[in-house]
């Protein structure tokens, strides 16, 4: 037993690892003090007006924007890797209706790994085509979930159409409007990574055991699906149909919360003022939402939020609307179904989990933490006839 962890003191344990630094990165930081977050020091802002989630991607994954000729580049190669593989859609096929997108996308990470041939998860070359790879199944994988849990055929993607039209596309059969096929792809960019979040930490932790890219992705998928991540999106659009069912929406806010429940899409822990992103995703739904439209989810979210500020502000927590608290009700608005909610998080994520492999292989550790142990020591061995 390692004395020194005996004989820290529990006040020096950073329990949910607040604000502990584990780690550097490059690869975005979120100043939760003003409101902002960056990929590569680039303002999201900037990104979200004017970037394409294929140059957002190749950003995040190798340090700066591309050039033309680069870019051209990273379209082809992901779209080399968008063949779905057969073995994986079986898979997927034999899984009950009612299985999770995210789960699923983690059993079909795993399986492409296991149709890998042995390789050195250690090769640069085989990293960067994994990630590839990675990228460039995920949509198909969500999609191909979605469309099992409908009972309705699977599609391939398409050759003549960009990364998001093709993942609007494959999961409901059509090719999203201009208007639709931006705005999901803002969403993408948006999410596609923010710090050292829990899953982004899973996939840095796992992936620092040198295991392979799919495995390292695959748990930070687990992670991600959890409804304090990823999740909330779809509980928060529970949460909105419960309110507008209850006919009066401040009641509702006020019981959750002296209930000790939680306002689904608010509070963070690196933000102490309101979420960039949030912020877009509302003056999206306002674009959306018909002025005439009665008891409209812009409404119906508009005094949840206002009710929970009132409350969190009387008790002096800093604790604001996240990226999920809009997010929702705008991809209703471009018909994607509450199920594949968290499935949006994931694929853009899963860019930001791939940057930080990346990051992390340049000058690899071991990830190995420790716990302060509180529990007996020596206690003897009893026979388990004596028991
Ligand atoms: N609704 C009600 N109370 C909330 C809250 C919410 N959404 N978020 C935090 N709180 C309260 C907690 O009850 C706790 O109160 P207490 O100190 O009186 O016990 C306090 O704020 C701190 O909460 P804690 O869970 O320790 O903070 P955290 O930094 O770990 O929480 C989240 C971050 C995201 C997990 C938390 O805000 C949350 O659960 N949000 C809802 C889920 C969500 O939207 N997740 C998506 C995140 S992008």
């Amino acid at each position: 037993m390692n004395k020194e962890a005996i004989s820290k003191p529990i006040s020096n344990i950073k329990r949910g690892m607040q604000d502990l630094i584990v780690d550097t990165t490059s690869v975005s930081w979120v100043d939760g003090i003003h409101g902002k977050l960056y990929y590569r020091g680039i303002d999201i802002q900037e990104l979200a007006h004017f970037s394409s989630f294929e140059e957002t991607a190749a950003l995040l994954l190798y340090g700066s924007l591309p050039n033309q000729d680069k870019l051209a580049q990273f379209r082809w190669e992901l779209q080399k890797w968008a063949h779905p593989q057969e073995k994986v859609l079986r898979i997927i096929q034999e899984l009950p209706q009612y299985a999770q997108p995210l789960t699923i996308l983690q059993t079909g990470l795993a399986a492409l790994a296991c149709l890998e041939r042995p390789y050195d998860n250690n090769n640069s070359a085989n990293i960067g085509e994994n990630i590839l790879q990675i990228i460039a199944q995920t949509p198909i994988i969500l999609a191909a979930a979605y469309r099992r849990h409908l009972n309705i055929p699977i599609l391939e993607p398409r050759n003549d159409l960009s990364f998001v039209e093709n993942f609007f596309y494959m999961i409901s059969g059509k090719i999203p409007s201009l208007r639709s096929a931006k705005i999901l792809e803002t969403a993408l960019i948006l999410q596609m990574d923010h710090g050292f979040n829990s899953s982004t930490f899973t996939a840095r932790a796992a992936s620092s055991t040198l295991t392979s890219c799919f495995s390292a992705i695959s748990a930070a998928v687990g992670a991600l699906s959890g409804p304090l991540h990823g999740g909330a999106s779809e509980l928060l659009f529970e949460m909105l149909e419960d309110a507008r069912a209850s006919n009066d929406v401040k009641e509702y806010v006020k019981n959750l919360l002296n209930t000790g429940k939680r306002v689904m899409g608010m509070g963070h822990r690196v933000y102490k003022t309101v979420d960039p992103r949030a912020l877009i995703f509302k003056k999206f739904l306002e674009e959306l939402t018909p002025k005439s439209e009665k008891n409209s989810d812009l409404e119906i979210l508009s005094i949840i939020e206002k009710e929970a500020s009132h409350f969190f502000k009387e008790k002096n927590k800093p604790i604001h609307a996240n990226v999920d608290f809009w997010s929702g009700a705008v991809y209703k608005k471009i018909n994607i179904p509450s199920r594949l909610y968290p499935a949006i998080f994931a694929a853009a994520r899963v860019v930001g989990w791939c940057a930080h492999i990346l990051e992390l292989r340049q000058d690899n550790r071991l990830y190995r933490p420790e716990a302060k142990y509180v529990g007996a020591i020596k206690v003897p061995y009893i026979p388990i006839q004596q028991r």
